[in-house]
């Protein structure tokens, strides 16, 4: 019996201190495995007398059960400490904050952009677009600009080359926003209200010049919108854009599109080297105004003996560099990205009025 014991011992304490599923069938197999210590011995029992076997038999269909229910209890407890194991290995957080990728921006003049078209968008100005390459006629001629006009020289414009023999009407990169104007007059007719923010081409380069730069274009056409309706719709854009109330000033000038024609000026200090707008008493020039043109009109088929009204171009480069305290220019179009990072927008900070 004592060596009853001995086998017992030794075979559930090889169970128990299985580490792992090979250990544990290794175990099996020692004890109640084919060739196995225990199976081995209750084959021996046909060879017992029979008063031995009758203490033997039971003995082994005993030990026999209970190595049997060990293998399973160490089994179950083996795929326990694998899943445990799995679980810590494999933990994660799923409240951690994600790691930041770099992300593009937006552009100081997308945003600038699309600032004008919240608050433009609120006074009831839609927002029309036209071709960069256009036509000389819709870009001059449309416009009142005659052909003699200064500006019409080589040395501003960039004429898109061109055969003699060539049936199609001579094109440029468009010099302004305004013949948008006389496209949206035509698609629309009056009454109208739209801005057109774009790209614009001029043979220019130099500090505060670029080849290629932006503008927006207003128009506003009614039976009788006047001079004091601009005054007021720029004003309040002014005040909204810069956030602050901003005070304009009206200088006399000509523009071969409108009639009359006035340079405005926003309110601005220097002081100290640093300019602020809307505060002080110095003035900026911004943009070019007036009444539309009857010829402008006609040309975009609208009848001048009962329409009438004001448009507007502004730069759109210098208000973001105003707004956003942009030194230079020439950087906007230079693609470097630390300075888009820099000054670049977040893609989802879209402007908005109340914003
Ligand atoms: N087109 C002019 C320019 O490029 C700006 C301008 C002046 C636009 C007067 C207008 C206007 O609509 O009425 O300099």
């Amino acid at each position: 019996m004592d060596g009853f014991e001995a086998l017992r011992g030794r075979h559930l304490g090889a169970i128990a201190a299985a580490a792992d599923e090979a250990a544990l069938e290794e175990a099996r197999l020692a004890a109640v495995g084919k060739k196995g210590e225990v199976a081995l011995m209750m084959r021996e029992l046909g060879q017992m007398a029979p008063e031995e076997r009758k203490t033997a038999g039971p003995a082994l269909n005993a030990l026999r059960d209970e190595i049997e229910a060990a293998l399973k209890a160490r089994r179950a407890a083996l795929g326990d400490a694998a899943l445990e194991e799995r679980l810590r290995a494999e933990w994660l957080d799923v409240s951690l904050p994600g790691r930041p990728r770099r992300r593009g921006t937006i552009h100081p003049v997308s945003q600038v952009m699309e600032e004008c078209a919240a608050i433009f968008g609120a006074m009831g100005f839609a927002v029309a677009e036209g071709p960069q390459v256009e036509t000389d006629w819709f870009n001059f001629d449309a416009l009142n600009i005659a052909p003699e006009h200064p500006a019409r020289q080589e040395h501003d414009t960039f004429f898109l080359h061109r055969d003699a023999a060539d049936p199609r009407p001579p094109h440029v990169l468009r010099t302004h926003t305004s013949p948008v104007q006389i496209r949206a007059m035509q698609a629309q007719g009056a009454p109208i209200r739209v801005i057109a923010p774009g790209r614009v081409y001029r043979m220019d380069m130099d500090q505060t010049h670029t080849p290629m730069f932006h503008q927006i274009e207003g128009l506003a056409i009614d039976r009788n919108v006047s001079m004091a309706n601009l005054k007021w719709v720029l004003e309040e854009f002014f005040s909204a854009y810069f956030g602050a109330p901003v005070r304009t000033r009206f200088r006399a000038s000509h523009f071969p599109f409108t009639e009359p024609s006035a340079e405005v000026d926003i309110q601005c200090s220097w002081q100290g080297g640093q300019l602020r707008v809307g505060e002080g008493d110095g003035w900026l020039e911004v943009l070019g105004s007036g009444m539309v043109h009857p010829n402008v009109l006609r040309a975009g088929g609208i009848d001048p003996d009962l329409w009438q009204g004001f448009a507007f171009g502004m730069g759109i480069d210098r208000m973001a560099m105003l707004k956003y305290g942009i030194p230079d220019l020439r950087a906007f179009f230079e693609s470097d990205v630390r300075w888009l990072g820099h000054y670049g927008f977040a893609a989802l900070e879209v402007p908005t009025l109340h914003g």
